[in-house]
């Protein structure tokens, strides 16, 4: 099946976790950038105000009817406000598309990610993996927001969790190494 791994990254977590991710599955890697400076504020009014940041695109946005595999944070419980652009782009019809992320995980999981994306997509999920960077650091003492938002993944992680996920896209979208045993929820696949 012909796959795009569309990612956008802030502080590089997901990049590397994007990378590893096309890597492994052949796909094509489409970065997604932002023309304006991110900043906390700007990234609030986003989320609270369904702001639709302007984005440039490196790689090939072809269309095509395969697997879209979007990589990127969670933000206020959200999909990262830069991937809207591209969601409107890729709105019906279209193939499966799944939704991959390392996000801080310090609030517990992020459950809302499934609704948000059919709500932009117009169609459901065939699979939401939310890894946690809480899970890479010790347990005790309890990682607070701050641990788990200074966090930088390594390269060496960045591939762990890329084999993670493909593992769980496996059986899904019949891509990489099978293995997938999510729970279904509401018809799509959720991976924690
Ligand atoms: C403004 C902001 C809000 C965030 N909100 C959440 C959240 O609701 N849930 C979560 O699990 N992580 C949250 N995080 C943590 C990021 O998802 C996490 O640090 C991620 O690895 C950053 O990815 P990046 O390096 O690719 O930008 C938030 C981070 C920022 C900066």
């Amino acid at each position: 099946m012909k796959m795009n791994v569309i990612s956008y990254s802030l502080t590089g977590n997901n990049d590397r976790l994007a990378h590893s991710l096309a890597e492994l599955l052949g796909a094509e890697h489409v970065r997604i950038t932002e023309l304006k400076e991110r900043t906390i504020k700007r990234t609030a009014f986003d989320m609270l105000f369904n702001r639709n940041p302007e984005v440039e695109y490196h790689g090939n946005m072809e269309r095509h009817n395969g697997a879209v595999i979007f990589v990127g944070p969670v933000w206020m419980g959200g999909v990262a406000s830069p991937f809207r652009d591209c969601f409107k782009k890729l709105r019906k019809p279209g193939g499966p598309y799944a939704f991959v992320s390392i996000s801080g995980g310090a609030d517990g999981p992020n459950p809302k990610l499934a609704g948000e994306l059919k709500k932009r997509l117009r169609r459901e999920p065939a699979a939401v993996v939310d890894m946690h960077i809480v899970d890479l650091l010790p347990a005790e003492p309890k990682p607070t927001r701050d641990d788990t938002g200074n966090y930088q993944i390594t390269e060496e992680e960045g591939r762990a969790l890329a084999k993670r996920a493909a593992a769980s896209l496996g059986e899904i979208l019949q891509v990489g190494p099978t293995a997938g045993e999510g729970q279904s929820e509401g018809g799509h696949h959720v991976f924690r």
